[in-house]
């Protein structure tokens, strides 16, 4: 048996792939179209390992998608490609549509297409996850109650429109056509082989090389971390076991307002790698502009994926962060590479105001 995996090159994508091999046999085919998220050394580990094949390609092709799947017959597509930054979603939304949108419909026509065709328990055990943000319910004020699986969709930004869109689509091909389908909405992860573009790895990369650490607004804005594996455990698990056609939610537990992230970052980071100069690195700290549209509270409530499936994240956020900063400055030399060409062009564009 064999499972395909799109957007495995990413960050999640990635610690998905690598912890799968690791707790199952399974090849997996990885599509990735590689775009600047993507990068293949975070899976330098399998280069070696048979059960790993990486084809880069766009899940919207419509030529190459179909052959995908009839070489290889997965019993499963996991779909984690997508545009997936929120900031260069506000600044160039057509991305967003064409990979989210477009690309999710692409791909839901080539499985259709595939599972039709397929008969017997080959038909029958059939499943498309599609892995999904909390960002489609919108934004919660400081007393409302977590976002369960029945709160109602109101996105905010153009990367939370594209991909409610994309749930909305998948949960058709469902109810329409009978596609096997599930569907998870994660809050925010944070973990090794995170793109230096999202505010944890952000800022962990600029304090190591004393640069300011930029909070939007007031950076009081809530955000419920989850460490990544805990994601890919909950994906695992929901493909393994969850119910046709339901959708399932995945959260830390664990709020916190990015003003107090970036503060934990920092007094570890004074513990583990104190600064030359003899100063904190929360000297760092800089206010800058917010971010239009910024929502101000996520929170997932998980209880059905606990009740159902018997879920339960397996680090605490000061857990999670103490792994995370050891990765990082373990691997300095990925930072590095991911961190040159045109990735400075982003920051540019981004932060050179
Ligand atoms: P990422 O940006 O790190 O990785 C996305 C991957 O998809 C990259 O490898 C990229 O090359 C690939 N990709 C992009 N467009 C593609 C296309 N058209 N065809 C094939 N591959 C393509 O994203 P991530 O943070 O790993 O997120 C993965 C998924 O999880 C996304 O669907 C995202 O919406 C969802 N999600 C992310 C988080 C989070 O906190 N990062 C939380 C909840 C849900
Ligand atoms: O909630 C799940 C979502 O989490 C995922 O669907 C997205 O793919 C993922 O990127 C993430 O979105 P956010 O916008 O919440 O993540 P980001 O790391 O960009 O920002 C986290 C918070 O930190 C957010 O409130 C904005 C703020 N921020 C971010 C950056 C990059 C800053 O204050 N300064 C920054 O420089």
């Amino acid at each position: 048996m064999t499972i395909l995996v799109t957007g495995g090159a990413g960050f999640i994508g990635s610690n998905f792939v690598l912890d799968w091999l690791a707790e199952r046999d399974e090849p997996v085919v990885n599509l990735d179209k590689l775009t600047y998220a993507g990068n293949p050394r975070n899976l330098g580990s399998l280069e070696r390992d048979s059960r790993h094949v990486l084809v880069v390609g766009d899940i919207g092709d419509t030529r190459l998608v179909p052959i995908l799947l009839e070489r290889h017959r997965p019993r499963a597509i996991v779909n984690l490609a997508a545009e997936s930054h929120v900031d260069r979603s506000i600044h160039g939304p057509d991305h967003f549509v064409q990979t989210n949108i477009i690309g999710t419909y692409h791909l839901l026509q080539s499985a259709c297409a595939y599972w039709s065709a397929l008969s017997g328990t080959e038909r029958d055990r059939f499943r498309f996850l599609h892995v999904s943000t909390d960002e489609v319910y919108g934004s919660l004020d400081p007393d409302d109650v977590a976002f369960s699986e029945n709160h109602p969709y109101a996105p905010n930004s153009p990367y939370a429109a594209s991909k409610a869109a994309s749930d909305h689509l998948v949960r058709a091909w469902g109810h329409t056509y009978g596609l096997p389908v599930l569907t998870t909405n994660c809050s925010n992860n944070y973990g090794p082989f995170q793109f230096p573009e999202k505010l944890i790895p952000l800022c962990i990369h600029n304090a190591l090389a004393g640069k300011p650490l930029p909070i939007y607004g007031d950076g009081r804005q809530i955000r419920d971390w989850l460490y990544v594996k805990d994601h890919c455990n909950a994906i695992r698990l929901v493909l393994e076991s969850g119910q046709v056609g339901e959708t399932y939610n995945v959260g830390g537990n664990s709020e916190h307002a990015n003003l107090e992230v970036v503060r934990t970052l920092c007094r570890l980071l004074n513990d583990m790698m104190p600064r030359a100069n003899g100063a904190t690195y929360q000297e760092l700290i800089a206010f800058v502009s917010d971010r239009p549209g910024h929502d101000r509270r996520y929170a997932i409530d998980s209880g059905k994926l606990r009740r159902e499936l018997d879920w339960r994240p397996m680090e605490t956020f000061d857990s999670g962060i103490g792994k995370t900063l050891e990765w990082y400055l373990a691997n300095q030399d990925w930072v590095a590479e991911v961190t040159s060409g045109a990735y400075r062009d982003w920051v540019k564009t981004q932060y050179g105001r």
